[in-house]
C-alpha cells in the first residue's frame, strides 16, 4: 500500500467545484499551515495550561530507602535488592531511556513548528513538561535501586548518541500526527508499567506522568484536528503513513526488539493495545471514518487505512492467541514442577 496526496484539498464547508480545485491546487504549504492554525495552538497552549497540574518529582521518589553506592563507601547494587521483575526492569528502563531523549525530541519538533508565536511557546512548554519525566523516574529508579545504575548510565549514553530522527523529515501534518500517536502510546505504557509493577509508589509516579502524556496527546490531536478540517486530503495522507511506518519514539534503544517483545509479553504494551487504546481512540477522534470532506483521492486513502487496520487486527489477534498458548504451557510446566 502507498500513501496518496490528494493537491486538490477541499476548504471545509464549501461545496467542491473546478473553480474551487483550481484555486487550491497547490497543497497547503507547512508555512500556510502553521499560519492558519497559530490560533487554534494559542487556544490549546490556554487551555493546556489550564488543565495542566503542577507536581513535583521529589515527591514521588522514597528518599529514606536511598543509600550510597560504593564509591562513597556504600554497597554496589545487584538484582536482589528490588522486588520488581525483570520484565517491568526492563520496561522502566526503556520507558526511561526513551524520556531521556528530550534534546532530540526538542530540536525535532523545534525544526517542525519553527519556534515562533503560539507553536514557539508550546514547544518551550512541552519541553519543559517532559524534563520532568526523565527527573522522577531516574532518581525513582536509583534511590529505590530498581535497576542496575551503572548499565543505566550507559544505556542513556548510547540511546542519547544515537539520538532520534522523525521518520518523515520535517513535514508538519506528518509530525502532528506522529506526536498525537507516540503521546498516547507514552501514555499506555507508563499507565501499564506502574500497573503491572505491583509497586504503589511506582505506580503512583508512573500513573503521574501517564496524566500529562494524555494531555499532551490532547493538544496535538487537537490541534491535528483543525488541520484535518483545513485540508482533510493533505492530512490523512499524513495520518496513513504515520499509522502505517509507526515505531515508538524509543526504537533505535539498543535491543528494543527483544525488549519491546519481553513488554509485549506481559501486557505492557502490545499489538492490541496500540490499535484499540491508541490508534482507533485518535481515528475516531479525528472522525476519519465519518468525514464526508474527502475527495475521491482522500477516500481512498482511507479504504487504505482501513485496509492496513485490519491487518493489525489479524496481528493483534495472532500475537494474543501465541501469547495465551506460551501462558498456558508456561502455567502446566510449573504445575508440574510443583
Ligand atoms: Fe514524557
Ligand atoms: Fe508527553
Amino acid at each position: 500500500m502507498t500513501a496518496t496526496l490528494d493537491p486538490t484539498p477541499a476548504p471545509v464547508g464549501r461545496p467542491r467545484d473546478s473553480r474551487i480545485d483550481a484555486e487550491a491546487a497547490a497543497a497547503f504549504t507547512d508555512v500556510d499551515i502553521l499560519r492558519e492554525l497559530e490560533p487554534l495552538v494559542a487556544r490549546e497552549v490556554d487551555r493546556h495550561i489550564a488543565k495542566h497540574k503542577d507536581w513535583h518529582p521529589h515527591d514521588y521518589v522514597p528518599w529514606a530507602q536511598g543509600r550510597n553506592f560504593p564509591m562513597l563507601g556504600g554497597e554496589a547494587w545487584e538484582v536482589g535488592q528490588s522486588q520488581l521483575t525483570e520484565e517491568i526492569r526492563t520496561a522502566l528502563v526503556v520507558n526511561l531511556l526513551t524520556e531521556d531523549n528530550l534534546p532530540s525530541y526538542h530540536h525535532e519538533i523545534a525544526t517542525i513548528f519553527r519556534g515562533q508565536g503560539a507553536w514557539g511557546e508550546w514547544v518551550h512548554r512541552w519541553t519543559a513538561e517532559e524534563g520532568r519525566h526523565s527527573v522522577a523516574m531516574r532518581d525513582y529508579l536509583i534511590v529505590t535501586r530498581a535497576v542496575d545504575p551503572e548499565a543505566l548510565e550507559r544505556a542513556r549514553m548510547v540511546h542519547m548518541s544515537t539520538g532520534f530522527a522523525s521518520d518523515h523529515g520535517d513535514q508538519l501534518l506528518h509530525g502532528l500526527a506522529y506526536v498525537s500517536f507516540q503521546e498516547l502510546a507514552t501514555r499506555v505504557a507508563h499507565r501499564n508499567t506502574g500497573h503491572l509493577s505491583n509497586e504503589p509508589l511506582c505506580d503512583q509516579l508512573m500513573q503521574r506522568i501517564a496524566l500529562d502524556e494524555n494531555l499532551h496527546m490532547l493538544f496535538y490531536r487537537n490541534v491535528l484536528a483543525g488541520a484535518m478540517d483545513l485540508a482533510p486530503d493533505q492530512t490523512l495522507a499524513a495520518v496513513y503513513d504515520v499509522v502505517t511506518k509507526f515505531q515508538m519514539p524509543g526504537h533505535s534503544i539498543d535491543g528494543f526488539a527483544r525488549k519491546s517483545l519481553q513488554m509485549a509479553l506481559v501486557g505492557v504494551y502490545d499489538a492490541r493495545q496500540h490499535l484499540d487504546d491508541v490508534l482507533m481512540p485518535i481515528l475516531r477522534q479525528w472522525k476519519v471514518f465519518e468525514r464526508t470532506d474527502f475527495s475521491p483521492a482522500g477516500e481512498a486513502t482511507r479504504e487504505n487505512l482501513a485496509e492496513f487496520l485490519a491487518e493489525l487486527e489479524a496481528q493483534a489477534a495472532k500475537f494474543e492467541q501465541m501469547r495465551d498458548a506460551r501462558n498456558e504451557r508456561r502455567a502446566r510446566k510449573a504445575e508440574a514442577s510443583n
